[in-house]
């Protein structure tokens, strides 16, 4: 149901004793708060490294604080592992690759992932609320989203581990040895298993490294693994930050990379591992056009731009991020999508009622706003939610500009938060030429009425992924990656299992 909510003045309308915001609507009603509980999750103060089965303390003795971006508390501390212990668990992987792993009948395999699987979906509620504690998603999200997805991943994958012979008929393959998978902070869990499923399912073994914001789902994977009794150094999961991440790069026992991050940290990999025997795939950003025909049914349109990139707060590399509306129609996409923006709660994360959460970090806000003075010196027209913001905790209110020109930096680069460019257009090749007009090539979207027009501009759009009349759907059987500047190689569904295997 749409309702206009007042405009409320943002200080007035925040609670002095608790973080939250509470919303008054027009119609005459409000939500009430309906904060899950912290109850059914255990962090606990310090975490170590999760080595050969065992957790084992950062040789350089050091640790870092991971903290709650709604709130700012601390939450736990985590190690920051060093080249000696990335030595450490490169060695325990290799060792369990070559003497368990590799030899072990697929079947076999498939069991132990198929029990990581149940063991997320029985720790579901748990892993949610830390994902959304440490992250600042919606726990909405977390729990409907990013923790079944991440279950999905290991079910799916733990399929095909004994299949590959289907997967590649007539060809012979075999694993690759160690892989060693960075991750970044906007689906810690989800991410963890798109690396970890497929390359357990094709006989490889794991060091990962979770980002710096975000570990603490990823060591609670440690603690399911280990409860799943996968045998000690198939799976490593160690913390830290770029350093780390560029040890486990520059090893020379890694057989293969696997990074999901910016763009910038993408190419210190290709550097880093040009010439050497290492494969590699990258995940990198996006800038992706959502495309809007006159044609289209415009509510289920706004609803999925709405969802394109105000989803996770706009963390997500394939958010859709450039808006393409065909002249005709921009008044009347432009008004509904701001009646919709205006309806959006932003706030505490741990509500289920917030659409909104916490941007990941003081950083990645200080960006965000800088973008946002960046898009208004270049001329654009700036528009955002009158909504209330907590005042603690690092939150951004849903944006949009107007009177964006296709060169301006904020319809070229990656934003990374909810904040959205809109462009105009009149033709089918003048859209086309302009979508395609980016570093990027990760994904777009196109709504239309018209069967025909979607098979004629999937075709010739340059993104990894097209989403015609809707955004955002994801499936571990469907492959995802992208093109040019958003990075090579594919994860999810039969391609994902390619990057893990040499095929004879
Ligand atoms: P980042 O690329 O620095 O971090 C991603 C991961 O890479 C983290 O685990 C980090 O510790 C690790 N890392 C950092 N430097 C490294 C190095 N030299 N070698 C190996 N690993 C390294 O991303 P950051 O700084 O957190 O975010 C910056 C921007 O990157 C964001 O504003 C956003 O535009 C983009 N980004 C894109 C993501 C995507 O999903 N494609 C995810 C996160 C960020
Ligand atoms: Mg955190």
């Amino acid at each position: 149901m749409a309702v206009t909510r007042k405009k409320a003045a943002p200080k007035k309308s925040s609670t002095k004793k608790s973080n939250t915001v509470k919303l008054k609507f027009d119609t005459g009603w409000s939500y009430d708060p309906a904060p899950e509980s912290r109850s059914a999750a255990t962090i606990k103060p310090q975490y170590d490294l999760f080595i050969n089965g065992q957790w084992q303390k950062p040789s350089g003795k050091k640790y870092f604080a991971t903290t709650n971006p709604a709130t700012e508390e601390k939450l736990s501390e985590v190690a920051d592992a060093n080249a000696a212990d990335v030595n450490k668990a490169v060695s325990a992987a290799r060792t369990a690759y070559d003497k368990v792993w590799s030899k072990m009948p697929a079947r076999e395999r498939a069991k132990y992932i198929f029990r990581i699987s149940r063991m997320v979906q029985e720790k579901a509620r748990e892993l949610a609320v830390i994902e959304t504690l440490d992250g600042g998603k919606p726990i909405r999200e977390s729990r409907d989203f990013d923790v079944p997805t991440a279950a999905n991943h290991f079910f799916y994958y733990a399929g095909w581990a004994d299949k590959l012979e289907y997967a590649f008929p007539n060809r012979q393959v075999a694993p690759l040895g160690v892989a060693g998978q960075i991750i970044p902070w906007n689906f810690p869990l989800l991410m963890a298993a798109w690396k970890i499923a497929p390359a357990l399912a094709t006989g490889n073994t794991v060091v990962l490294k979770p980002a710096e914001t975000t570990p603490l789902t990823a060591l609670k994977l440690a603690e399911i693994i280990q409860e799943a009794d996968l045998p000690p150094g198939v799976v490593n999961i160690i913390t830290g930050a770029g350093a780390t991440g560029a040890a486990i790069v520059s090893h020379p026992d890694v057989n293969k990379i696997a990074f999901t991050g910016s763009t910038d940290v993408g190419k210190l990999i290709q550097r880093s591992i040009a010439g050497t025997n290492k494969k590699a795939t990258l995940e990198l950003g996006g800038k992706a056009a959502n495309i809007i025909f006159e044609d289209a049914p415009l509510d289920q349109a706004v609803e999925g731009v709405i969802n394109g990139i105000y989803f996770n707060q706009g963390h997500v590399c394939c958010a859709g991020s450039r808006l393409y509306v065909q002249e005709s129609v921009a008044k009347t996409v432009i008004r509904k999508l701001k009646d919709r923006i205006e309806t959006l709660i932003v706030g505490d994360p741990m509500d289920k009622n917030t659409d909104i959460g916490a941007i990941n970090s003081k950083q990645q806000l200080e960006t965000i706003h800088r973008y946002l003075d960046i898009g208004r010196r270049e001329g654009a027209e700036m528009w955002e939610s009158s909504c209330p913001l907590p005042r603690k905790g690092y939150f951004c209110r849903p944006t949009l500009f107007t009177n964006v020109a296709q060169s301006n930096r904020i319809a070229q680069e990656e934003i990374f938060g909810p904040v959205l460019s809109i462009l105009t257009f009149r033709t089918d090749d003048e859209v086309i030429e302009k979508a395609n007009n980016s570093p990027f090539g990760l994904s777009a979207g196109v709504w239309t009425d018209k069967g025909s027009k979607i098979f004629n501009l999937t075709r010739r759009m340059r993104a990894g992924v097209v989403w015609a009349n809707t955004f955002n759907k994801f499936d571990p059987s469907s492959p995802f990656g992208g093109y040019k500047e958003s990075g090579f190689g594919r994860e999810g569904g039969l391609h994902g299992l390619m990057p893990y295997v040499d095929i004879k």
